[in-house]
């Protein structure tokens, strides 16, 4: 199946330089929302017919998401441009042959095991290293509440095998605010008997509420409560469906601090996802002084619109409490907003980035110590101490040790280096963004490449 990309192991490799660079005013398409494009291509698996999904996220994670899919029986074909068709299995799955290998995934590996945890067969689900050494049990319990079995290893991570079962309800309250816990339970929810309920301590990510929703299976939301009738053992009827999946506001935030931090430059992000749920890091860099302008562009279905964000001299600001699951893909790169800001900036509440796929206060400290900011490490986030002048760094080298948004991060940082900065493990982007470097290059930034 050479459609898919290759499994790794490791997923990292290659060495990007980056230049220090002037950013240049410049408009920018993001690609696909990843955590969108998992569930339109898990929920057109389901379907009857054959769905559409334009502007489904070409990644190495979702792409691995459709091999899966493709594995328990739909068919996946790649059309014009972007536009992905899926015939659908009109709600019975089959048993794949072999191992279903998510890569990178955590989201891939979560929601996968909550559709197969109903399934009438045995499934095992593994991943690259880093997925490997994520935790499972934050999944295993609630399934298993469920009435389903799984095995994990004995530090509780994949290889997970899902035993064949048949679901009933729960009335659920998640230790985390976890959209993939919580996903796990509703696309289980999908193949049970009963009610379930799913209470979130915070508000994490609903776009899989969103999107039962708009496929018309009985679900509601009041406040932290999310409540599904289960649809049994013979899954939901699902009608064949276009989805069209904005641009990933994950991603823009790389370009938003960009253009934060350059004092000047005006970015343009077209058509990005701006569902109050993810929009968060536009809220920490207003709050720090840049000014930013959404013109909202889609009122049906998920919120969406273009960006603009216009540089400014950048200030300190605290982020945690309730704003941190609507941002927790964004520290790392808020914190290089913080690192060219006057002042400190305090992260808090965010121990769950621990888990990710690296430890990302650890990994994100040593970088940024790497090439010169001042940090302080905390249990759950870090303080920086800002340095607002140009020329962060004499010269250096950071290490991405595999993590996407890392190596993303510290490439928007080396834009306000003195000197070039060399990335290690720098081409684990195609994890979420695979073009991400020549949309730097189109904003004027010098980068050397090399595999
Ligand atoms: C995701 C949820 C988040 C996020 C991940 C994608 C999703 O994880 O970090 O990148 O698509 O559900 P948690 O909800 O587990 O924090």
């Amino acid at each position: 199946m050479t459609k898919y990309p290759e499994l790794k192991d490791f997923p990292g490799g290659g060495e990007v330089t980056v230049y220090p660079s002037v950013l240049q005013a410049g408009t920018l398409v993001m690609p696909g929302d990843k955590s969108i494009s998992h569930r339109t291509a898990i929920l057109s698996a389901l379907g009857k017919g054959t769905s559409t999904i334009s502007g489904y996220l070409h990644s190495e994670d979702c792409l691995n998401t459709l091999r899966a899919m493709e594995m328990l029986g739909a068919q996946v074909n790649f059309g014009e441009g972007e536009l992905i068709r899926i015939t659908g299995t009109a709600g019975t799955l089959h048993a794949p042959e072999g191992v279903l290998n998510l890569g990178n995934s955590g989201t891939g590996m979560r929601l996968l095991a909550g559709l197969l945890a109903g399934q009438p067969f045995d499934t095992v689900l593994t991943g690259d290293s880093s997925l490997c050494s994520r935790p499972m049990g934050r999944i295993k319990a609630p399934l298993e509440g469920m009435g389903c079995l799984i095995s994990l290893s004995e530090k509780g991570c994949a290889p997970m095998t899902i035993h064949a079962a048949k679901l009933h309800g729960i009335d659920y309250i998640m230790p985390v605010a976890s959209a993939q816990i919580k996903s796990a339970i509703l696309l289980g929810g999908l193949f049970a008997d009963g009610e379930i309920s799913v209470t979130d301590p915070g508000l994490s990510r609903d776009h899989t509420e969103c999107l039962f929703q708009e496929l018309g299976i009985p679900l509601t939301v009041e406040g932290h409560v999310v409540r599904m009738t289960g649809c049994g053992a013979r899954g939901p009827v699902i009608e064949q469906k276009h989805w069209n999946v904005p641009g990933d506001i994950s991603s823009a935030a790389f370009f938003a601090v960009a253009a934060a931090i350059s004092g000047h430059a005006a970015v343009t992000i077209s058509n990005v996802g701006l569902n109050p749920r993810r929009d968060a890091v536009l809220h920490v860099l207003e709050r720090m002084g840049a000014k930013i302008e959404r013109v909202f562009s889609n009122q049906i279905g998920e919120p969406a619109g273009d960006v603009h964000i216009t540089g400014a001299a950048l200030h300190g600001t605290t982020v945690g409490g309730a704003e941190i699951p609507a941002l927790i893909d964004e520290i790392p790169v808020i914190a290089v907003a913080a690192a060219c800001a006057s002042g400190d900036t305090i992260i808090r509440d965010a121990k769950e980035l621990r888990v990710k796929e690296s430890d990302r206060i650890s990994l994100m400290v040593k970088n940024l110590r790497m090439i010169g900011v001042d940090v302080d490490e905390q249990g759950d986030g870090m303080i920086i101490h800002g340095r607002p002048q140009r020329g962060l760094v004499p010269s250096g080298s950071v290490d991405s040790e595999g993590d996407h948004r890392i190596a993303m991060s510290m490439a928007i940082l080396a834009l306000q280096a003195e000197q070039p900065v060399v990335i290690k493990n720098a081409l684990c982007t195609a994890t979420s963004y695979p073009g991400f470097w020549d949309d730097l290059r189109l904003l004027g930034v010098r980068i050397d490449e090399r595999n």
